[in-house]
């Protein structure tokens, strides 16, 4: 299986234009799947595959929100759910992340739920890719160790069965193969990075052909 190269740009960048720049750079490259998640207000414009995140309710009275559906109906394919920073800034809890993913999968789209412990896996859920972001590594510079990663994608593989397991946190051309191949992760997740056409493609080059 192609290796999975999602790119979390968070609020990034500040214009359209800028947007349609950085998707138009890196949507072709050949070798991976590439799921690209802009904030929400570009995503129709540059037709992207990934959002950043989705509300628990299909419609209604819920100002601000973005539903699964919405996402489904413009051509999203996968979502990012339970983002350390939004269990963050926007105090989402397990319980709110469950509720988020069961109403994504119930429309159609793949939810990538970002951990940093196993127990944030839920029981009862199939379906789910799993990001494994460790928090010292996100937005630090500071990657996990391969084999400190590794330990923990065996755990997770042993929890979830046959989820589809991506390593994310200061990932960067020179340290993305040790995930996919020392580590045996099936993608990253990209954060910081994904926001430079050069380093993103040289991510991909490197865990495909390199
Ligand atoms: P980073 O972010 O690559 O900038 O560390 C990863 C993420 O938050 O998903």
């Amino acid at each position: 299986m192609k290796p999975l190269i999602v790119a979390n740009w968070k609020m990034n960048p500040p214009s359209l234009k800028e947007a349609e720049r950085l998707f138009a750079a890196v949507k072709n490259i050949k070798g991976a799947q590439v799921i690209i998640c802009p904030p929400f207000i570009y995503l129709s414009a540059i037709k992207a595959n990934g959002a950043q995140d989705v509300f628990w309710e299909n419609r209604g009275a819920y100002t601000g929100e973005i539903s699964p559906a919405m996402l489904k109906n413009i051509g999203v394919k996968y979502v990012i759910i339970g983002h350390s920073e939004r269990r963050k800034h926007q105090k989402e809890t397990n319980e709110i992340i469950a509720e988020k993913l069961k109403v994504a999968l119930k429309v159609g789209l793949k939810p990538i739920l970002c951990i940093d412990k196993v127990s944030q896996i839920p029981k009862n859920i199939k379906g789910l890719i799993i990001a494994y972001e460790p928090l010292f590594a996100i937005g630090t510079g500071k990657a996990c160790s391969p084999q400190r990663a590794k330990k923990m994608r065996l755990a997770i593989n042993k929890a979830a069965g046959r989820a589809l397991v991506l390593y994310g946190g200061s990932v960067n051309s020179q340290n993305a193969k040790s995930y996919t191949k020392e580590a045996g992760f099936q993608g990253l997740l990209v954060g910081g990075a994904s926001l430079k056409s050069k380093e993103f493609i040289d991510i991909i080059k490197n865990v495909c052909y390199r």
